[in-house]
């Protein structure tokens, strides 16, 4: 029967038997200290040279850090003086009596045993696996587990029901470029990955699910930054048929501060209420549309949640950036191309689309935009004159073709969010990137440095998808 390290303090006088990894050794001849540490956290084990066995002495001598280890030993409460209060179980020690080494382990190639932060980043993500076991990232994986399920009990509840849509999908543009993968049974044709589950998640409203998340992978092929993960990240997705602005506000404010109240407890907030604030007031304001509302941004336990609203529906954009390949037009959506205009502004759209206010609202915390949503359009003549607005053509427009099919079937007014999980973690943890609550994040470069990915395919696999390569120019 195994015990888990932080289960030893109650166990004071028994026999136990603990696995788990060394985190550390220090040998004073006589007598020889390991910590093992677990999933639950570590203990200290004593082993007193003259009482043990010759097999077990042998055996000691041979541990190494990190080593995987099995030991059998009685627990026994520290004298008042060696206790250490900076651990779980500092008032107890494992006094040492047979070990195995279930598995040695070369040296690392780095301390896990220090915040990690001053450590060459693509060698962190190299060895992903050894870097995990730093309690920092470890306790970040920890609560953001906690944190999904917190969601994911808190919207059951409120009946919302949690659908998976699909990967391998077509384009679905939120601003950035898609991840291409060719088709085997339809060469030539290629599937888009979903920079979100946009399309899908209003499709579902059309099929009457009224209440739907998800707690969602998107992909995204643009250039990463501190709290933009490159190629994909995870967003917990919402959609709510039947609703209005208001009540997409209310019932996200709900989820965050029980959700803070619940798993962050030793936080508190600058503001009760998340305060509500224009786009043309944010930038009067603020000079910025992510405003930072703490009262002391020293304070790494104080929380500013607030909410802009009544964003310009459009951006003028210069030929660069042209939205989506999307011709000569001067306008790309601010959000995207599903928001709704406010009902007072949709004459402008054919006289000043720039005065257009979106019905669309992020949520910011602590300067960072944690979520974004809006009211969608639901009707299919406003949905065209968008496209027309930013510039779609014939052949463009008949890609989102199913939108406005589907919406001739009876589409309720809808609306939605998506709070970007890895993005509110940093955030609220203080994090100075997003890749520092991700498992496997992809590096700067693109690369998913554990696997090497990505990488070459066969001429096989290129065949029976009927690519060829072009030469590399020299
Ligand atoms: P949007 O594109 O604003 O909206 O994204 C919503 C939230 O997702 C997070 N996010 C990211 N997090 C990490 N790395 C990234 N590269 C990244 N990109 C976005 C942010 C952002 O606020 N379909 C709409 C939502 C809707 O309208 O309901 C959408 O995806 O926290």
């Amino acid at each position: 029967m195994r015990t888990l390290t932080t289960e030893t303090i109650p166990k004071v006088g028994q026999i136990v038997t603990l696995q788990g990894w060394v985190a550390t050794r220090r040998d004073h001849g006589k007598i020889i200290f390991l910590d093992v540490r677990d999933r639950s956290g570590l203990v200290q084990v004593v082993g007193i040279s003259g009482i043990l066995k010759a097999e077990v002495r042998k055996t000691l001598s041979k541990i190494g850090v990190e080593d995987v280890v099995s030991v059998t030993g009685k627990v026994s409460r520290r004298p008042e003086k060696l206790i250490n209060p900076k651990i779980a179980t500092g008032e107890v020690e494992v006094q040492l009596e047979t070990i195995t080494i279930l598995n040695k382990a070369k040296e690392l190639p780095f301390p896990i045993d220090t915040d990690g932060y001053n450590i060459d980043e693509e060698i962190r993500l190299k060895y992903r696996y050894l870097d995990l076991r730093r309690p920092r990232m470890t306790r970040n994986l920890k609560l953001r587990s906690q944190v999904t399920t917190f969601i994911r009990n808190f919207l059951t509840k409120q009946n919302f029901i949690e659908v998976e849509t699909p990967i391998l999908t077509k384009t679905t543009p939120e601003g950035a470029r898609d991840f291409l993968v060719p088709s085997r049974l339809q060469k030539g044709n290629f599937y888009a990955l979903p920079q979100s589950p946009q399309q899908y998640k209003q499709l579902l409203m059309v099929a009457g699910l009224e209440r739907y998340f998800q707690i969602a992978r998107c992909f995204r092929d643009e250039d990463p930054r501190a709290d933009r993960a490159y190629g994909e990240f995870t967003q917990l997705d919402l959609e709510i048929s039947f609703v209005t602005q208001q009540d997409i506000l209310q019932l996200t404010e709900e989820l965050f501060i029980q959700l803070v109240k619940e798993i962050f407890p030793q936080k508190h907030f600058t503001q009760d209420k998340f305060q509500v604030i224009s786009h043309a007031n944010a930038i009067k304001g603020w000079a910025s549309d992510k405003p930072d509302l703490r009262k002391n941004n020293k304070d790494p336990d104080e929380l500013a949640f607030v909410w802009v609203i009544d964003f310009p529906l459009f951006t003028e954009q210069s030929e660069k950036d042209y939205f989506h390949g999307s011709g000569s037009a001067k306008f790309a959506p601010s959000h995207h191309m599903f928001t709704a205009p406010h009902p007072d502004d949709i004459p402008l759209l054919d006289t000043d689309p720039t005065k257009v206010r979106g019905l669309q609202h992020d949520l910011v915390l602590n300067g960072y935009e944690v979520g974004g949503g809006s009211i969608r359009i639901h009707q299919a003549d406003v949905q065209e004159k968008v496209f027309d607005l930013i510039g779609f053509s014939e052949t463009q427009k008949r890609q989102f073709a199913h939108m406005l099919t589907a919406f001739s079937y009876g589409v309720p007014p809808h609306g939605g969010i998506a709070p970007g999980i890895d993005r509110f973690l940093m955030a609220i943890l203080s994090e100075p990137s997003v890749r520092e609550v991700m498992a496997y994040p992809a590096a700067a470069s693109g690369k998913i440095s554990v696997m090497d990915a990505p990488s070459p395919a066969t001429p096989e696999q290129l065949s029976e998808v009927g690519l060829t390569l072009a030469k590399k120019k020299k």
